[in-house]
């Protein structure tokens, strides 16, 4: 939960700075609910403790990101944060192969959450990488 945590804080210091993301976070400029929701959610998906489910109950993830709109551009935006993010916090106490482990999560996950097109996710075919 730790590592959420310092990952997280990064990620929303870029949001914080951004914007094109900053304006889609109903409760801006304060963050924490966001920083908190993550945290939890991230925590719960990699293994950890089920606190969000408990909160929040079942992520449906794309359904709750429906009212902000979710295009190219805030996808990138949003995985630049997040690589940046993930780069300051994988430091040498953190087994290797982790930053790419999340990527990996991040960068179809992202490209999932896109919503600017009207059309059925499973027409969705990212092509490159975008970490
Ligand atoms: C891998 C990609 C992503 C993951 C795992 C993710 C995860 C989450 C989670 C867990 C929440 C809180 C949901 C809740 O319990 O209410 C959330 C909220 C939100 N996300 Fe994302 N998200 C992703 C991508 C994006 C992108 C690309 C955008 C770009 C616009 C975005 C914008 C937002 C906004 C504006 C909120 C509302 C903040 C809040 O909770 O108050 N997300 N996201």
């Amino acid at each position: 939960m730790a590592f959420f945590e310092r990952l997280v804080d990064a990620f929303y210091e870029g949001v914080a700075t951004d914007e094109v993301l900053l304006p889609l976070y109903p409760e801006q400029p304060d963050l924490t609910g966001a920083r908190h929701r993550l945290t939890l959610f991230l925590a719960q998906y990699w293994g950890g403790p089920t606190t969000y489910m408990e909160e929040r109950g079942h992520p449906k993830l794309r359904m709750r990101h429906f009212p902000f709109h979710v295009g190219p551009l805030e996808r990138d935006r949003w995985l630049a944060h997040m690589a940046a993010a993930v780069g300051a916090t994988c430091d040498e106490a953190v087994p290797d192969g982790t930053a790419d482990e999340l990527m990996a999560y991040f960068a179809p996950a992202a490209e999932h959450l896109r919503n600017d097109t009207g059309l059925p996710i499973s027409s969705s075919n990212p092509r490159t990488p975008l970490a």
